[in-house]
Parts: C-alpha cells; sequence; structure tokens
C-alpha cells in the first residue's frame, strides 16, 4: 500500500494532467454517446462546447462594434446606464451612425427653438413632462388618471423579475413621479411602495383569480378598494415578443409567497391560456371593460400588439354606436420583450411597432375615435428621439421594460428564460438578487426617466413646441434612401394625427387628476 502511494506522489503535475486527459478521451469514446464531436474528437471536441458557451460575451465585450448589438446595441445601453447613474451621457466629435442608413429618423427643428416664459413649470422643474391626457376622461370614470409622466414601467410581473427588481422600480416610479404596471403576476407587497401602479392581468387572471382560474369580480373590487394606489387597469390581450401564446408557471416556480400573491396552489404548475375566460368575442370584451370600470371607478385599458385588424374595426364600431370601451390602448411592437418566449413567435408573429401603432391609430383616427382614448407605446422607446417619433404617431405615453431594467443594473445577459440572471434582476435566485440595493437602484431608475424627460423636452424645445404631444407627422422624417427619397412621416404612414388639446404645461400641472402629485386627492 505505501509503495502504491509512493508511486502516486511522485507523479509529477504534467504527469497528472496527462492522466486527466487521457480518462477524459476514454469517456469521450468509449462511454458516452450524446455527443458525436467530442467522440470524433476527444478532448478537443470540448473546445467547441467551451467556446460556444463564452461566444456572446467575447463578442459582445471584444468583437461587436458600438452600434452592431440587439435588442439593445452598446451605445444604446450606454446612454441608460450613463443616464441612470448622472454620468456625462454625451458623445463627442459628433455621430458615430450612418445618418443616410434606410429608416434613420430626423427631427425637423425650428429655426428658433420654444423659449419657455420665466413663470413656467420647466424653469423649476425641467424634468416635468406629464402625459397630456387624462385616462378615463371621455367615459366619465370615477377615477380619472393622467399620467405625471410620460415615460412609465412597462408590464413586467413578480416572477419573471425578482423581488428587489420590482422594489427598486416601485420606489423608482414614486421618486420619479411615474406609474409602474404590475405585468401578469398580481400585485406584490413588492409593488406597494408609493408609485402609482397600473393593475395588469392576462388570461391567468392572477390576483384577481377564482378557485376555477376565471376572472373574480370580487377579488378585484377588494384589491382595489384595498390598494388606492392603483389608478388604472390593463386587460392583457397579447404581447409583442408571443402573441397568442399562452403560458406555463412551473410548479418548482410557485413559492409560497408567489402562491398567494398570484392566488394559484404551492407546487403546481398553472396554465395561462391564449384565450380569456372572461369574453369569448368583442363585445362581450366591451362589456367586461365597462363592468370592471363601473365597479372599481377606475379607467380600464388593454394592451396588445397588432396584426390583423377586423377585430379592432369592430371594436372601433362598438364604441362608436355604443359610447362604450377602452379609456387606453398600449400598443406593444413585435421587438417587445419577454421573460421566455419561443423564438419563432419572438421574431415573426406581429407587427414590429411603427407598423403595428401606424395602422392601429390610422384606424382608430378615421373613425373619430383618436381623442377619446389615451395611447401608450412600448417596444425600445426608451430613448428621446425615438419617443418624439413616437408622440408625432400619436402616442400619448411610452412603457419601457427592458430599458428600466437595465437602468437598474441588467446587462443584456439575454438569459430571463434561465433563472440565473446574473444581475438579479430577472431571477428568483436569492443569492444572485442578493447584490441589488433597492435604495440605489430606485435612484438610477428615476434618474434615467428624469434624463429622459429633459432631454425629450430638449428636443421639443427644438422642435418648437413646449410639449410632445405638439409633434405632428411632419416633424419627423424616415429615409427611405437619399434625401430626394426620405418622406416625412405622414406620407410614409398616410394618416396625420389628431390634434392633442393642450393649454399648457402649467394647466397639466394644475390638473386635479394628476398622479404622484400633492393636487390629485381621489374622490370615491
Ligand atoms: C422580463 C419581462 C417580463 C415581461 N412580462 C410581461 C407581462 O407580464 N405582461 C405583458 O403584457 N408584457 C410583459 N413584458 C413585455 C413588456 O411589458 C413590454 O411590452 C415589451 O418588453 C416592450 O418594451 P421594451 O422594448 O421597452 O422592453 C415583459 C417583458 C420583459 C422583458
Amino acid at each position: 500500500m505505501n509503495s502504491f502511494l509512493d508511486f502516486l506522489s511522485n507523479i509529477s503535475w504534467w504527469g497528472w494532467v496527462l492522466i486527466s486527459l487521457a480518462i477524459v478521451a476514454i469517456r469521450d469514446v468509449f462511454f458516452q454517446k450524446k455527443h458525436t464531436i467530442s467522440h470524433n474528437y476527444p478532448i478537443l471536441g470540448h473546445l467547441r462546447y467551451l467556446m460556444e458557451s463564452i461566444g456572446p460575451e467575447m463578442r459582445q465585450y471584444f468583437v461587436a462594434n458600438n452600434r452592431e448589438e440587439l435588442p439593445f446595441n452598446r451605445i444604446e445601453r450606454s446612454w441608460i446606464y450613463a443616464s441612470a447613474k448622472k454620468e456625462n451621457n454625451y458623445e463627442g466629435f459628433g455621430t458615430d451612425r450612418d445618418i443616410y442608413q434606410h429608416q434613420h429618423i430626423f427631427i425637423n427643428n425650428a429655426m428658433m427653438p420654444y423659449n419657455p416664459p420665466e413663470n413656467h413649470p420647466n424653469k423649476a422643474d425641467k424634468t416635468f413632462l406629464p402625459c397630456a391626457k387624462v385616462m378615463g376622461e371621455f367615459h366619465k370614470r370615477r377615477k380619472p388618471f393622467r399620467p405625471a409622466s410620460v415615460i412609465n414601467v412597462s408590464a413586467m410581473s413578480f416572477g419573471s423579475l425578482s423581488a428587489k427588481a420590482i422594489e427598486s422600480l416601485n420606489k423608482g416610479v414614486k421618486i420619479a413621479g411615474a406609474y409602474h404596471n404590475t405585468g401578469e403576476g398580481g400585485l406584490s407587497p413588492h409593488h406597494s411602495h408609493g408609485g402609482d401602479v397600473i393593475f395588469h392581468f392576462g388570461t391567468g387572471y392572477f390576483g384577481v383569480r377564482d378557485e376555477h382560474g376565471g376572472f373574480s369580480m370580487d377579488k378585484m373590487i377588494k384589491l382595489v378598494e384595498s390598494n388606492p394606489f392603483i389608478r388604472a387597469i390593463e386587460v392583457k390581450l397579447s404581447q409583442g415578443a408571443k402573441p397568442g401564446k399562452g403560458g406555463v408557471l412551473p410548479g418548482a416556480k410557485i413559492t409560497k409567497e408567489i402562491s398567494e400573491i398570484r392566488g394559484v396552489p404551492v407546487g403546481k404548475d398553472v396554465l395561462s391560456p391564449p384565450n380569456h375566460k372572461a369574453f369569448t368575442n368583442i363585445p362581450e370584451m366591451v362589456d367586461f371593460i365597462e363592468k370592471i370600470a363601473e365597479a372599481t371607478g377606475l379607467p380600464v385599458g388593454i394592451k396588445a400588439a397588432i396584426g390583423k385588424l377586423e377585430q379592432w374595426e369592430e371594436l372601433a364600431d362598438i364604441m362608436i354606436t355604443t359610447g362604450k370601451g377602452p379609456d387606453f390602448i398600449t400598443v406593444d411592437g413585435g421587438e417587445g420583450g419577454t421573460g421566455a418566449a419561443p423564438p419563432s413567435f419572438a421574431d415573426h408573429v406581429s407587427l414590429p411597432w411603427v407598423y403595428g401603432f401606424s395602422d392601429l391609430y390610422k384606424l382608430f383616427k378615421n373613425k373619430g375615435l383618436s381623442e377619446r382614448l389615451v395611447f401608450i407605446g412600448s417596444g425600445k422607446l426608451g430613448f428621446p428621439a425615438k419617443a418624439a417619433m413616437a408622440f408625432a404617431m400619436g402616442a400619448d405615453c411610452i412603457n419601457v421594460a427592458r430599458e428600466a431594467m437595465m437602468s437598474i443594473g441588467c446587462i443584456q445577459a439575454q438569459v430571463c428564460h434561465t433563472n440565473r440572471c446574473p444581475s438579479g434582476v430577472a431571477t428568483q435566485n436569492k443569492w444572485l438578487q442578493s447584490g441589488i440595493d433597492p435604495t440605489l437602484k430606485s435612484e438610477r431608475l428615476a434618474q434615467y426617466f428624469k434624463t429622459f424627460r429633459k432631454e425629450l423636452i430638449e428636443i421639443t424645445h427644438a422642435s418648437g413646441y413646449e410639449h410632445p404631444c405638439q409633434f405632428t407627422m411632419s416633424d419627423i422624417e424616415m429615409n427611405i434612401d437619399d434625401h430626394s427619397l426620405s418622406n416625412k412621416l405622414h406620407s410614409t404612414f398616410s394618416y396625420e394625427k389628431t390634434t392633442v388639446p393642450f393649454l399648457g404645461m402649467q394647466n397639466l400641472k394644475d390638473c386635479l387628476y394628476l398622479g404622484n402629485h400633492p393636487k390629485s386627492q381621489l374622490k370615491n
């Protein structure tokens, strides 16, 4: 025995390396059948798997140029990070973009910019930029709501995001005067730190679910009564990354906390079917919306990705004949994000934002309905110039999901679906989220929103306007090719937006229904 141990201890380090490699080679050739490459090229074959696994990081850090990556390139990410940290977000020497490129956006500046008078609200607060429309005003809901910020946090549930991330976002919207959309997972204590909330639900009815998996009006009423910071309700029909695709929440992910919040049993798989149980056609959907609005007093809207228009046309016609319908419509672009979706859906089903939104807005405008509705846009719109384009096309507010995630530390690792998010934002792993400090991160989200609003206001002033709601389709051009082929938006998309009634920023500031504002004392 001793001589065997002596023999082992006499083997040099490189001898051990050779023995280990020999063991791996024997395993590769004789004992594994799953990987042909490592069978045919023992040892060397493993390098391929290693390179493949670190490829995305190598490309992101060393290879990809500044404007190359998707969904968000390095310049876009860096702008969000710098804005969130209140660092220098300028670039020197001029643009590094090819501004002659197809689909590049130009904003037509005025000869002389808008010059706010001395007592203008933006003199005191350069980031004050509320929505120019009031949700629920047309339908005379009992508790109308004017979002106090044109940029807000889009639907992302507690479940797809970590508790610490949700807490950071909610505290952040409170500081920034924005609203926080709950996403499909119900209202959690992490959404309840004082920011305005839009309660969102889909076909799983999480948080307002009865024992058979259907919608419970009693739970809805109770939820709204006990959480007065809920300012509106959004019914999800679809989202850009996976329209018409249901989902399964695996039992393993349903902890006691998630089970209580979502109203589902612990440890059992839960289905979100593609269709709603509460309504099966457009007239029933309108009735459903009206019942919720009547029972809660809140504005009720719908969220959808756009494809075919026939059913939207039916909705518009019902709105005309009955005077009923949604108070707001959130249009999500096909480029929108998700916690998890099959690539065939994410890449191909539903239209990109500019096509989907222009189709839908045109339809409602042609029916004379655009003034009744607040239009919200989402789909990579969290950049001031893109938002200016969205406002020119008819959007009244912007929702941001991934941009908000980045402002609190997401590094676009694109592993939300694995529960291994390295930044702790999109995971339920306690260790990974322990690095998030909600106090610091909430400041970051708030600062990103404030910087966004300040720059959007500056672009608006440069174009001769006071509020981005005044942008028209003729203010923005999009490169189709060279300049003689660049088109004003109204000729590319064949409509002009309806003028938004706007009586000045002071008027918005004085609004009784302004969110997150000392004046907004709501009547029940
Ligand atoms: C992690 C994650 C979770 C999401 N969860 C929901 C959801 O519960 N309901 C929904 O309608 N959209 C959901 N979305 C879509 C976003 O709300 C948003 O519509 C979309 O990402 C486009 O915005 P963005 O380009 O700013 O990310 C989610 C997106 C992400 C990234």
